[in-house]
């Protein structure tokens, strides 16, 4: 078939390269002609383990291509993506909708009469039901049919969860476009993953009430944590219990300093307006929010208990920048809120991070990035683990003891076991043991 997608962020790029994949003609458009440019040379403006190996396998053999021209790219193009960005509106929490409604302006002077659009932004309720009014307004006598089809990507495993998904969320009415999504994703049906065909509203929804409650997965297991502490229990034992209930599952209860992203945060932020504006205001998620906000501010506080109540003057190592190992990406990252807390204490703070160091120069230019875990680490007070990177899983603790100017680490994200590093002659702080 073939394919257009609006925006060749990460949702789009993602996405059309794996239609590619599967067989589809795909050609990703975006207004960036510097964008464009990077992608036609083969760079990639994200980092996505396995992405430039699939963008450039599909290019190769002729069925990914990109383009500024997005009249060109539509003219006979028998679905059109919109996979733009929806930030938060600053100030309100609302999700901004104009590069959406833009983008679909656009599309319908161009798209052929026939062509369906979709919509895999994440974007609240009733948007689809304005897409369609502007479309049908901007191209009066063309019926168009607009879908919704939230994507469902992690970030770092997003060709994974793309080529294998838990479901596919189909959200129209109209049966012609529901045969054109089929067949789009036939190729996936081999694996059988169940595929929900829905009214559009609903589709909507699954996408927001899925984050919200992932995010309220974790910030639970994150209270548990606290509590564990108090009551000299271990957090691990308690998500492992629990988890092997069906009902529960063992999924997203890792307990850590609080999820970040380009996702959870923005998402949960706009449910909870949409809930509010509805008047069915979601309290559980607004706590969610209130609860995972705080969470990022007290682990300052916890590196500065380890460090004996004072951080002057003092220097402390951060591994880990990034929200969440295998992505550059520091969009709300818990790193962030720890470095400024640290500083504003008068901490002297060295970082590395595996893939998150060109942003890091940027967003934080008061700190020292080093070239590898051991040398961050050398006359550091304290290591603070904040992101699960593998490469930290198994440091020589042997060799950073020596580097340290105390043996002393907080690990935010339980990647070992007490055990083995108070073996080792550390002070050891984690999360929930
Ligand atoms: C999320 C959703 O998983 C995905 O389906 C959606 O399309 C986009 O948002 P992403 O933000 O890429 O994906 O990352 P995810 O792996 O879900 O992690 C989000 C945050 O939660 C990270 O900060 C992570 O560290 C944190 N987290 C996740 C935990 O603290 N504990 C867990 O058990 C799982």
């Amino acid at each position: 078939m073939k394919i257009t997608m609006v925006g060749a962020g990460y949702v789009g790029l993602v996405s059309g390269a794996c239609f590619a994949d599967f067989g589809h003609r795909v050609t990703c458009v975006d207004h960036d002609p510097l964008r464009i440019s990077e992608l036609e040379r083969g760079e990639m403006p994200i980092y996505e383990p396995g992405l430039d190996l699939l963008v450039a396998k599909n290019v190769k053999e002729g069925r990914l291509r990109f383009s500024t021209d997005l009249a060109e790219a539509a003219r006979d193009a028998e679905a059109i993506f919109i996979a733009v960005g929806t930030p938060s509106r600053r100030g309100d929490g609302h999700a901004d909708l104009s590069f959406v409604y833009a983008a679909a302006k656009e599309i319908a002077a161009f798209a052929h009469p026939e062509a369906i659009i979709v919509t895999k932004s994440t974007v609240p309720v009733g948007t689809g039901d304005e897409v369609e009014r502007i479309v049908r307004a901007a191209r009066s006598g063309v019926e168009f049919a607009v879908v919704s089809n939230p994507e469902f990507l992690r970030e770092g495993a997003a060709i994974g969860d793309f080529k294998r998904p838990d479901r596919i969320v189909i959200g129209t009415l109209d049966q012609r476009a529901r045969d054109v999504m089929y067949e789009i994703y036939r190729p996936l049906t081999l694996n059988e993953p169940p595929i929900v065909f829905t009214d559009r509203r609903s589709s909507e929804m699954i996408k927001y009430a899925a984050n919200a409650f992932l995010a309220l997965k974790i910030t639970f297991i994150n209270e548990i944590a606290d509590l564990c502490e108090k009551i000299n229990a271990d957090v691990q034992q308690i998500a492992r219990g629990i988890g092997l209930d069906n009902r529960i599952g063992s999924k997203f209860l890792h307990p850590g300093p609080g999820f970040g992203g380009s996702c959870f945060p923005k998402d949960t932020q706009a449910l909870v307006k949409t809930a509010q504006d509805a008047g069915a205001p979601l309290r559980i998620i607004e706590t969610v929010m209130s609860v995972n906000d705080a969470r990022k501010v007290k682990m300052t506080e916890r590196v500065i208990q380890a460090c004996g109540g004072s951080v002057q003057n003092k220097k402390i190592a951060i591994l880990g920048l990034a929200f969440k190992p295998n992505t550059d990406d520091l969009r709300e990252a818990p790193a962030l809120e720890i470095i400024n807390g640290l500083s504003s204490a008068g901490a002297r703070i060295f970082a590395y991070d595996p893939q998150a160091m060109p942003s890091a120069k940027k967003l934080l230019p008061n700190i020292e990035l080093a070239d590898d875990a051991y040398s961050c680490v050398r006359g550091a007070e304290v290591l603070v683990i904040v992101t699960e990177w593998d490469e930290f899983r198994a440091l020589d603790l042997n060799r950073i003891k020596k580097l340290m100017q105390l043996p002393v680490i907080v690990d935010l994200r339980n990647i070992y076991r007490p055990k083995e590093i108070f073996d080792q002659g550390f002070k050891y702080f984690s999360i929930g043991r």
